[in-house]
């Protein structure tokens, strides 16, 4: 019997043996188009292809593509676990033709696959056709040799294929499998056709045809093909099995549930193992393709998905969360199909296990308050809205929960109710941010927040996405269409806003009528607001969008954040346990770290941070990403803010491996940070830090600066190209430099000595003139000198030199510093008694335009404004002097 990861591959093979390239299934969150909630069939991916607007390297492909339809316009979450056939999450394979082959090669594949690799006894199949499809009802007859009355017109839309309200469609033919008269049912088309006799098995679109928003359709250039088998009920079929629950796959995951909770698979609890089993699948998958619960879009659809889980296994008896507990069967199952699975394996068993903890906590009291409610109720009555709403509002529990509780007693919920009361708590939580005091131009946001929604975040997992322009802002005020400077809203956005010292993104938004590039993003309300200049044609509200995150920048930014965590923890293990991140700045050219510390790094500990952060950085081991409580947080060590305000569930950002030194803040990895900002995936994509040092930031915060990757080697570059031009201008190497710059210093202090000893000789010698003579001023000996060109120190030495000349007596000397005087007067050992050098001094200076004058009687200096004043010094000198007798 082959088990569905043989049929998986048989098909794959079948179509790789046909020409046809083996492509992996796309996320579950598409990329590539504005309003779909999750991929929910195989041409998702191939959308643009049908259309021309995108070209590949083949034009035909395989896929076998993982599936979620739980929310939006596929939905079968209320069915799962009481059907055979419903799955909020499943597998479908196809194969596509891009104007390559049309009807004729798909029937003839799928004849063939059918009847000879799969071994379907011809007579057990027939087929639709869309009632005015004569080709394609001919091509049966001549390639399977069917009779004309088991290939069926339908006239429906249940044969004519649309992904949507637009996008590429055409006529199908549906593929059935008879059971035999022994299940009750009949043909497509016929009364009873609901019946579980004849079973759909696969879908092959003929797409030829563009479905526009007006309602008009074109012929597209080139016919392609679209096909859909869900592998579940291939695999059942395939396995003699009638209900996609009791295939292998399926079975051992319901086998798992029975086992944690020990209870029998096929027990009373069987519809409870059922949605289990189907829920793990669209959890697990959805967390492995980034999605994270939340209160809002995709994310509020998985928490949905996984509290009904949780409800389910509270049936059974379970006292502890069990769904993390199943992830092992599942990855065994099914992770070597979809290697993500086994990348995503501990975040998903993490955030599962955080959700039903959390859930447990009310799930309780929510059970007891609805069977109150029941209780006041009359048989069968419906539950009123107050009560549902309330059961939502308090204890977390989905509306779909509710009703799926309901269910099992055949009751329903008045949904009509369940509105109006979630309407009036929302006229309540605007009543009280209008009173706020927000001032006007953030409450536009509020009023978009409410009237549209929150802003869904694509940008962790992807840097291109396509939204829906929900709204336009021009002056505080939204406009329908839009040129020139606009604050743009959509749906979904790869582009994140500002938050956390990480700067905002910048890109480019594109709809058919233009293009708008984004110079910023910020985040009010949880609305993220594109801050753009609509730079060709014009936009307008309601139009898809192709959101495209500027590439470099966004490296740039990440990996100076990413930085910035080995950083903060290189600061506190070189520093201590005392620094705290005060802030940061993560923006595209730079970072920047404050952190509390009291005094300036030393050149070693920049040095030693610098070289620890490189370290790790070339250690290159993955950043992972993980969601828990800010308690389990705390306790593994992760840094947060002080003082930062955290919801109940946090970003932990984990990089770096250490080898077994038990140093780690967990024992094993380096930095664990709380953090909402994005990362590089792997340390070596930082490329290179370089410290540009700290500086005071403010008290007792210091703020160090550096540079990554480019602006890092850019930054080197720069230094390397001046420091050969240094080496160039000393006519030495690089490598000599600083000997040489050493070497210069010496020679020009010595240079520098040299020439004043110089002066001073030259000053002292009076040049060609001999010198001054010494006068007689009523028999005190006086000799005054003028000199150039030396400084105030050198003029002790000047004064002493001028005393040995006169043996006996008083001397001057005034000098021109440039442009400045200094003055300084010396007498003799025998002359203090009868005059003052300090006296000379004082009124030398003054006569220079100087104050002031201090020393010694036997020396003394001073300082003066005007040099050209210099014989007036020297008479003033001479009348303390002649004073003095
Ligand atoms: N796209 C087609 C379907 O989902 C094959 O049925």
């Amino acid at each position: 019997m082959p088990s569905l990861n043989d049929i998986r591959a048989t098909y794959l093979n079948f179509f790789e043996r046909n020409g046809h390239r083996v492509v992996s299934s796309s996320p579950l969150v598409p990329r590539n188009d504005p309003t779909l909630m999750f991929t929910n069939s195989g041409m998702v991916q191939f959308k643009n292809c049908f259309t021309g607007v995108e070209k590949r390297d083949y034009v035909r492909a395989t896929t076998a593509q993982k599936c979620v339809r739980a929310g939006g316009k596929h939905n079968d979450l209320d069915n799962v676990g009481y059907t055979a056939r419903h799955h909020t999450f499943f597998e479908m394979l196809g194969n596509f033709s891009f104007g390559d082959y049309f009807k004729e090669g798909a029937i003839s594949f799928a004849w063939e696959l059918l009847t000879k690799d799969f071994d379907i006894p011809k007579d057990k199949l027939l087929v639709t056709v869309y009632h005015t499809d004569d080709e394609a009802a001919a091509l049966w007859s001549k390639i399977a040799g069917l009779p004309e009355d088991r290939i069926i017109r339908i006239a429906t839309k249940d044969n004519f294929w649309q992904m949507g309200p637009t996008g590429p469609c055409g006529p199908c033919t549906e593929i059935f499998f008879d059971h035999g008269d022994k299940v009750w049912g009949g043909p497509p088309g016929s009364k009873d056709e609901d019946g579980d006799r004849y079973i759909e098995i696969w879908n092959n679109v003929f797409m030829q045809n563009e479905q526009f928003e007006d309602g008009s359709m074109r012929t597209l250039d080139m016919q392609s093909i679209d096909t859909g088998m869900g592998l579940e009920r291939i695999g059942a079929l395939l396995q003699g099995k009638h209900d996609n629950y009791d295939t292998d796959l399926m079975r051992s995951l319901i086998e798992a549930s029975a086992n944690v909770t020990s209870q029998d698979p096929d027990g009373p609890g069987k519809v409870h193992h059922r949605v289990i089993a189907d829920h793990l699948r669209s959890t697990s998958f959805l967390i492995a393709d980034g999605v994270m619960p939340s209160n809002d879009g995709r994310g509020y659809v998985l928490r949905r998905i996984l509290r009904r889980a949780a409800r389910h296994a509270h049936m059974l008896g379970a006292k502890d969360p069990v769904m993390h507990r199943l992830v092992p069967a599942l990855v065994r199952q099914m992770g070597a199909a979809y290697p993500e699975l086994v990348q995503a394996q501990a975040l998903i068993e993490e955030t599962l296990k955080l959700e039903e903890t959390k859930f447990r906590t009310t799930l309780d009291r929510g059970l007891k308050l609805l069977d109150e409610e029941l209780a006041k109720l009359p048989d069968g009555a419906e539950l009123p809205g107050d009560a549902a709403f309330k059961l939502y509002d308090t204890y977390g529990f989905p509306l779909d929960l509710t009703q799926d509780a309901l269910r099992e007693q055949g009751r329903t919920v008045d949904t009509n109710g369940f509105d109006a009361a979630m309407a009036e708590q929302k006229a309540k939580a605007r009543a009280s941010w209008s009173g706020s005091g927000e001032t006007s131009d953030a409450k536009i946001w509020f009023e978009i927040a409410e009237d549209k929604g929150v802003t869904e975040f694509l940008g962790y997992d992807t840097e291109a996405a396509e939204g829906q322009i929900l709204a336009l802002v021009q002056d505080g005020k939204t406009v329908p269409a839009a040129t020139g400077a606009v604050q743009i809203v959509v749906n979904q956005t790869p582009f994140y806003a500002e938050s956390g010292g990480q700067v905002g993104d910048a890109g480019i938004i594109r709809t058919e009528t233009g293009e708008a590039r984004v110079t910023d993003t910020r985040k009010v309300a949880g609305v993220f607001v594109h801050i753009a200049e609509v730079t060709m044609g014009e936009i307008a509200q309601g139009q898809g969008a192709r959101l495209e995150v500027s590439h470099g920048r966004r490296s740039a930014i990440r990996a100076n954040h990413s930085a910035t965590h080995l950083l903060n923890e290189a600061l506190r293990r070189t520093l201590g346990d005392h620094v705290a991140q005060k802030g940061s700045l993560n923006a595209e050219d730079r970072l920047r770290f404050d952190f509390s510390h009291a005094k300036a790094l030393s050149a070693e500990e920049i040095a030693e941070v610098e070289a620890e952060v490189n370290a790790f950085i070339r250690q290159n081991t993955p950043v992972t990403t993980r969601i828990m409580t800010p308690d389990d947080a705390r306790s593994l060590g992760a840094q947060a803010l002080f003082g930062e305000k955290y919801g109940d569930e946090v970003r932990v950002v984990a990089m770096g491996e250490l080898a077994g030194s038990g140093k780690g803040q967990d024992g094993k990895t380096y930095s664990i940070e709380l953090c909402g900002g994005t990362h590089v995936s792997r340390t070596g994509d930082i490329g290179a830090f370089v410290a540009l040092g700290d500086s005071a930031s403010s008290a007792g915060v210091r703020r160090f600066e550096g540079l990554t990757g480019q602006a890092a080697l850019d930054y080197l570059k720069g230094q390397n190209a001046r420091l050969h031009e240094v080496a160039a201008t000393l006519k030495t190497g690089p490598a000599d430099v600083v000997e040489r710059v050493h070497a210069l210093a010496e020679e020009r202090r010595n240079l520098a000595n040299e020439v004043a000893q110089l002066r001073r000789e030259l000053a002292m010698s009076g040049g060609a003139q001999g010198g001054p003579e010494a006068e007689d001023i009523g028999g005190i000996r006086f000799l005054a000198q003028v000199v150039n060109g030396v400084s105030g120190k050198d003029l002790p030495a000047l004064i002493d030199a001028l005393k040995d000349k006169i043996g006996s007596g008083a001397v001057l000397v005034v000098a021109d510093t440039g442009g400045k005087a200094a003055v300084a007067a010396g007498v003799t050992e025998d002359t203090t008694a009868k005059v003052s050098a300090v006296d000379i001094v004082k009124a030398a200076a003054a006569a220079l335009g100087g104050k002031g004058g201090g020393g010694r009687p036997d020396m003394a200096q001073a300082g003066g404004a005007d040099p050209s004043k210099s014989a007036e010094a020297v008479s003033a000198a001479r009348a303390v002097i002649a004073g003095a007798n």
